[in-house]
């Protein structure tokens, strides 16, 4: 559920028309609803009410805009970052070191320093060579890094392959079968504290399946190291959860309530029997169905055999369609009457590159150059992936809060983007 609706016929974030907000910002624009985003984090949160000891860490990648991250940590939520930069954005919206995941594959020994200075939570260590650089940054500190080890369950997360990431053919994680191994590396250096396993094995998951496999794997893992008297402080799922873009099909990702059953059903009693923590990382969950990307028409073109809307926004501001052929509905501002006449479109946007293309032989109603028209569930990885290829300013992003909106992150300047570049006095 989202609170982008139509009101006498008008789309809506809330109750602020999207008319308005493309009369003061322009076009494109991503809109963020708060209450959106507050309610996709508290059901999330109470999904997982049977794990008393939990902590909610927003994946920062979904959506780093300081903005909603500020909105979630009034909330409580900690963050999962995989980079200095989302570990700074995590902290300039409240939320504090200790309440930060640092996840990823290549963290280099300057942001292991930069996460031991700010107290981080838990470092996710991805192999052994990583292991042994956080040890030598950790002791040249004089500290103790806390590490929970990724394992990669080898499961079939059933998703996109490009963001599947839990197959033993993947980058990530430490193979099962490797772990013991290193778990008994880690415990001889001086520099590192382990607290606990991790993993992710993918996102936009719409099966529990793969999950329920690879909790198990993790229990069994976990009691395996119990039995050689190694006590775990926190089990990290990861990430992962999927969600419906696709309003006209009624086959529905399953629920956050079913998701924590499933967690559970696998881990419930072993956590409660050791203590341990829950530790999950949802980003796409709670942010995808909160923000929207708000377009205009710029030309209607008929081509032989096809039409084309074109758009003011293209691939680089909203870049999962041309990357994963990824559905995202697309629908008018101002409503279209019951009877209005379904026509297909193949949708694209300015830039060039027939690669530049939203949605093909889409049906949707009449749409005239000028018209506004928003794509939903754009506020995860959206404007987070967002460039300015084409030296297209990069995407402004509007919160809305009930009647209020507020520019969180104005379009910049073509100014601004040329006084980046520096051409050389040689030149
Ligand atoms: N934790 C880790 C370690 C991750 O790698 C990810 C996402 C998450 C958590 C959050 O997963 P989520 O709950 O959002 O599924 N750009 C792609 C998605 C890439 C996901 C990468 N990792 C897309 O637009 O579909």
């Amino acid at each position: 559920m989202d609170h982008f609706l139509y009101k006498n016929g008008v789309l809506h974030a809330e109750d602020v028309p999207l008319a308005e907000i493309a009369e003061a910002v322009g076009t494109p624009v991503y809109v963020y609803s708060r209450a959106t985003l507050e309610r996709h984090y508290r059901v999330f949160d109470e999904g997982l009410a049977s794990f008393p000891k939990r902590i909610v860490c927003f994946a920062v990648k979904a959506n780093g805009s300081l903005a909603a991250l500020a909105v979630l940590a009034k909330l409580g939520a900690g963050a999962d970052v995989v980079s200095e930069g989302e570990f700074r954005r995590a902290l300039a919206a409240g939320i504090p070191g200790e309440k930060v995941i640092f996840s990823g594959v290549g963290k280099t020994p300057d942001e292991m320093r930069f996460g031991l200075e700010q107290g981080v939570r838990q470092f996710n260590v991805e192999s052994e060579p990583e292991l042994e650089a956080l040890n030598a940054v950790a002791v040249q500190r004089g500290v103790k890094a806390p590490v929970a080890l990724r394992m990669n369950p080898d499961v079939d997360a059933k998703t996109h392959a490009k963001i599947s990431t839990g197959k033993s053919e993947n980058k990530f994680g430490i193979p099962a079968s490797q772990i013991a191994e290193a778990v008994r590396r880690a415990a001889q250096m001086p520099g590192i504290r382990l607290t606990g396993l991790a993993m992710h094995i993918g996102s936009q998951l719409t099966d529990l399946e793969p999950f329920a496999a690879a909790f198990a794997r993790m229990r069994r893992m976990a009691e395996d190291l119990r039995a050689e008297g190694i006590s775990l402080e926190r089990l990290d799922l990861g990430g992962g959860l999927g969600v419906p873009y696709e309003g006209r099909t009624n086959v529905l990702p399953p629920l956050p309530l079913d998701y924590g059953r499933v967690a559970e059903a696998a881990l419930g009693d072993f956590v409660r029997e050791t203590g341990a923590e829950l530790a999950l990382e949802p980003g796409r969950l709670i942010a995808a169905n909160a923000g929207i990307l708000l377009s205009r028409v710029v030309y209607v073109k008929q081509g032989e055999g096809r039409r084309f809307l074109i758009l003011d926004s293209a691939m680089n501001d909203l870049m999962r369609p041309a990357m994963y052929d990824a559905w995202h509905d697309l629908v008018p501002v101002k409503e279209a009457p019951l009877d209005a006449p379904i026509g297909p479109y193949d949708v694209v946007g300015p830039v060039c590159e027939t690669g530049d293309r939203f949605a093909e032989q889409r049906p949707l109603p009449p749409l005239v150059a000028g018209d506004l028209v928003a794509f939903r569930t754009a506020g995860a990885y959206g404007a987070s992936m967002a460039s300015e290829y084409n030296t297209r300013p990069l995407v402004p992003e509007v919160l809305v809060d009930g009647d209020r909106f507020a520019v969180t992150r104005p379009r910049p300047t073509y100014d601004e983007i040329l006084s980046r570049d520096r051409i050389p006095d040689w030149l």
